[in-house]
Parts: structure tokens; sequence; C-alpha cells
């Protein structure tokens, strides 16, 4: 039996306030081709996006991470198995979900301000509420003072957050991110984690971000996914049961935390080995962190 939806109510902004939905994937397979020219991307694929959970999925380059997403969004269709939103099966794009890819999908025309009213317009929900979340958004990803700015005079970090504002302001019942923040400098990445954390936090939405950053995958999560090479399926999922609000500098001597990366990257490590066979970067890089891992922890 399904839960019914939770509304989580958010003291400090009402207008946050958020319906959280839940997805159950069962048995999903996805191939493409046909006969002698099928690839099997997604086989036998089971879990759950908790709902007001951030679940982060994090698995080697090229496993079929972004094929799931195009699943979960119902932009294609699985060729066997079941994926559904509160018990109802998904059978196509719809305002419930709403994804955020790594390309920005930013209007260059508009404004950081009219970007985030982009929604709400189109809907024809021009309304005082509409415009009054607007402004608490641009508040919460620090982009007051950049609201008449149009995109090409914000840096890479301010677009993201822009463009999480303007996915935020739809209100989905789920949120699907698929590496956002990838391609961004070090340190912007790290801002973009607190501010994204800090909205998750507030609003209780339920959220599955995916990710191939080991630190990124723990910083946020609170189940992490660890997906097996192509055709892939869950491997293991474990539990990060980390207090929130979390602190970049916290995390970085907490045993928990350091527990949990030993134990994904671990996992990871001999997923990559497999993908690394076929030349993967990626790969190369969660075989590269693995072994530093373990000459840090012989030492
Ligand atoms: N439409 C398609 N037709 C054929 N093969 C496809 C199609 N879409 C994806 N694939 C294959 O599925 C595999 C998984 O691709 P996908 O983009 O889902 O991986 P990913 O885990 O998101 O990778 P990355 O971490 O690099 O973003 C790849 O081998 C890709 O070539
Ligand atoms: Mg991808």
């Amino acid at each position: 039996m399904t839960a019914a939806p939770k509304t989580t109510q958010v003291a400090s902004s009402p207008s946050l306030k958020v319906q959280a939905g839940e997805i159950k994937v069962t048995g999903v397979h996805k191939s493409y081709g046909e006969g002698l020219f099928t690839k099997a991307v997604v086989e036998d694929c089971s879990f759950t996006i908790e709902r007001s959970k951030l679940t982060v999925m994090i698995g080697p380059s090229g496993c079929g991470k972004s094929t799931l997403i195009r699943l979960l969004a119902g932009f294609e269709k699985p060729t066997r198995g079941t994926i559904t939103l509160d018990g109802k099966p998904i059978t196509g794009p719809g305002k419930d979900r709403l994804v955020v890819f790594q390309e920005s999908a930013l209007f260059p025309w508009m404004t950081t301000y009219d970007n985030i009213m982009y929604g709400p317009r189109a809907r024809g929900e021009n309304t005082k509420e509409a415009r009054t979340l607007a402004e608490t958004l641009l508040d919460k990803v620090g982009l007051r003072a950049f609201r008449k700015k149009y995109p090409a005079q914000l840096s890479g970090g301010m677009q993201r957050r822009a463009e999480l504002a303007r996915a935020m302001i739809n209100n989905p019942q789920i949120m699907i991110l698929d590496e956002p923040f990838r391609g961004l400098d070090a340190m912007s990445k790290e801002l973009m984690w607190e501010y994204y954390a800090g909205l998750y936090e507030e609003s209780g939405r339920t959220n599955f971000f995916v990710t191939t950053d080991i630190d990124e995958a723990i910083f946020l999560a609170d189940r992490l996914l660890i997906m097996t090479n192509v055709p892939t399926k869950v491997r293991a999922v474990i539990e990060v049961d980390i207090p929130r609000p979390r602190s970049l500098v916290h995390m970085v001597d907490d045993d928990r935390a350091n527990a949990v990366k030993m134990e994904a990257l671990s996992l990871l490590h001999e997923e990559a080995m497999k993908s690394f066979a076929g030349g993967s970067k990626a790969a190369a890089d969660f075989v590269d962190a693995y072994s530093k891992r373990r000459r840090v922890a012989a030492e």
C-alpha cells in the first residue's frame, strides 16, 4: 500500500511549502537497438526514492544514470518493469517531476528574475504569491543583487543557483538533478553544495541527485545508491546518517563520513575497474581517488 503524500510545512518560509512524492522503480530494464545491435543499459534495476529524502545516485561514467533519469522523467519508457510516483505509473513527463540538467537551461535574453518567473508566467500564474516566492528564492540563492542581470553577466555558479530557483518555484513533488554542478570549479562547487543542501533542508522536498563526485554525494545524501557498471542496477544502498545541517569543515573530520566514503569507494572501485577496460576517464578518477584514500589510511 502506498502512503498518502505528505505536505511539509516550512515554518520560516511558508511559501516554500511542498507536497513531497515518492518514486518506486521495480525490475526496470532498458535497452536500445534491435537484434544483434541490442544494448542493455539498465538491467533488473529496483530502488525507491523515498519521500522527503535526498537520494543520491553515484556510479561509473556511462553506466546508465542519465538513462534512468530519462525514464523517471517520463521522456522514455522502460523496456520492462515499472516506475510509479505515489503508486501511479509514470507514463510521460509531468509537472510533478522537474529535471535540472548539467547544461544551463536559462534563457539568455531574460534577466535572472524573469528566468525564475518563467514557469509561473508560462502557466498564466503571474500571481502575488508567485512573485513573493520568486523574491524569497532570490534571497535563498543569494542573487538579489543580480536580479536584473542576464545569464551572460553571471558566473557559472550563479547561473546554477538561478537555475535551482527557476526549478523550485514550480513546486514539483520531486526534483531530479543530473550532475548539475559538473564542470564548476572546486570552490564554486562546494558553495553550491551548501546552497543546495540549505534549499533541500528547508523545503522537505523529495530530491534525486545524480553525480560521479564522491564528496558531493556524501555531503548531500540521506541515502546513497551505488550503481554497477553498464548495464546498471543498484549495487548497494548506504544510509548516510550524518545530522543536518551539515558543514563542509565538519565533514572533513567526521568519522561516519569517512567510513561511508571508504565503503562507497571500494564498491565503486570494483565497478570502475570493469568500465576502465573501456577507457573511461571517470573510472580512472575513481581508481585514483581510491588508491589515494588507501595510502592515507595506511599512513
Ligand atoms: N538513445 C541511445 N541509444 C543507444 N545507446 C544509448 C542511448 N542513450 C544512452 N545510450 C548508451 O547507454 C549507456 C549509458 O549512457 P548514460 O548517458 O545513461 O550514462 P551515464 O551514467 O549518465 O554517463 P555519464 O556519467 O557520463 O553522464 C552509454 O553506453 C550510452 O552510449
Ligand atoms: Mg549522465
